[in-house]
């Protein structure tokens, strides 16, 4: 479908940062802080997406009877734009997080967002915002488009009213330690999600949830918490807000594990991408369920060499230990793996464009 870029109103920010001032924030990027001068804004009413704004970035004014703010009518998504070579700016598969957009819309009883209109509403915002886009291998501007609810209504029930907004971030490391294994929790007395609930979605309520067993993680030492299945509570799943990956040796051999997608884990981009790039080192993958059990004997054997889990905002991310109730291991000496570097180093080359995009991900944001 052909976009109308009348759809957008870009009315510039007044109070724009100095080009000094926006090089300090971005002097020392860390993930989540610092945002750019505008932000796209589009209403939903009356069953249909009204004509939408770019504009300063800045507070939203809510009703506070919105149910957003009280039932939880709220996703939201996350994706990068990257610095080309030619000084161009490129965004990592916006299409996949389009459409795991409206799935996550599909499952909160939210209305669908053309994906041309997702598209078009980044695309402006990133090419207003070119300047913020950093430079260096690993950084990137971090895009976080949001639906919430917004009618005034305490019933529950699909609200008929919402906003879309999108803002960008420049972000460096998600970690504050940068690339450097994380130790984990492995939960036995909170879940994600269960069979029929909303694990599938990146819904706000998953991550409030999460929030008590992150910092049972963190009293027990660790970094990260590991989420286990609902119903028989031995299977791996995700690792806070990332998903997991074993790698397994067998001579030359290198086969890539990941939690299969049963429902109850958010598919990935990054999963996804990686399966992909695994295909293309030559690594053998299988998307399958994997137990505790099965993880502590097989690290115990040596089978098992690595660990990582992957995310948009944080990449790669070695796991250098696992804890549980019970048990305390190490996995490859606690330091970063060859297989692990190689994929992360792989994943940045397509994202940084000095590696061949030979699938097709890279999104060029062309100037207006
Ligand atoms: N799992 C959860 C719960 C997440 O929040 C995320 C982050 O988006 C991921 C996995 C990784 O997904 P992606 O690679 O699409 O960022
Ligand atoms: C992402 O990786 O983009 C996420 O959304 C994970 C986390 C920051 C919630």
């Amino acid at each position: 479908m052909q976009s109308s870029p009348s759809r957008l109103v870009i009315t510039p920010s007044a109070t724009i940062l100095s080009d000094s001032a926006r090089a300090e924030r971005m002097s020392k990027l860390s993930f989540g802080r610092a945002f750019t001068d505008h932000m796209a804004l589009i209403p939903y009413r009356d069953g249909a997406w009204q004509q939408g704004d770019i504009k300063a970035y800045g507070p939203l004014m809510l009703d506070p009877a919105c149910s957003s703010l009280h039932y939880g009518q709220s996703i939201f998504e996350g994706f990068k734009a990257f610095a080309q070579p030619d000084g161009g700016v490129a965004t990592f598969r916006p299409e996949a997080n389009a459409a795991r957009f409206n799935r996550s819309a599909a499952r909160l009883a939210m209305p669908d967002l053309p994906p041309d209109l997702f598209l078009e509403a980044a695309d402006a915002l990133i090419d207003l915002e070119r300047n913020w886009v950093p430079k260096n291998v690993g950084e990137s501007l971090y895009l976080r488009p949001l639906m919430i609810a917004t009618d005034p209504f305490l019933g529950v029930r699909p609200a008929s009213e919402y906003l879309f907004v999108l803002f960008a971030s420049p972000a460096g490391a998600y970690f504050p330690k940068g690339v450097k294994p994380v130790t984990v929790w492995i939960s036995e007395d909170y879940v994600r999600a269960a069979p029929g609930g909303t694990g599938e979605a990146k819904c706000a309520g998953n991550y409030a949830a999460s929030l008590v067993a992150q910092a049972q993680a963190e009293q027990k030492g660790c970094d990260q918490v590991v989420w286990l299945d609902a119903v028989e509570r031995q299977f791996v799943e995700e690792m806070g807000g990332m998903n997991l990956f074993f790698v397994y040796r067998d001579g030359e051999k290198v086969t890539l594990v990941t939690p299969a997608l049963t429902g109850t884990l958010l598919p990935g981009i990054t999963r996804d991408s990686l399966l992909q790039i695994a295909r293309d080192l030559g690594y053998a993958s299988e998307e399958r369920r994997l137990s505790v059990s099965q993880w502590r004997a097989d690290i115990a054997s040596g089978a098992l060499t690595e660990v990582f889990a992957c995310g948009t905002a944080a990449v790669i991310t070695p796991v250098g230990h696992v804890k549980a109730n019970g048990f305390d291991m190490t996995i490859n000496n606690g330091e970063n793996g060859a297989v692990t570097m190689a994929l992360r180093d792989a994943l940045l080359g397509i994202q940084h464009g000095t590696a061949a995009d030979t699938h097709g991900w890279m999104h060029a944001i062309k100037p207006r």
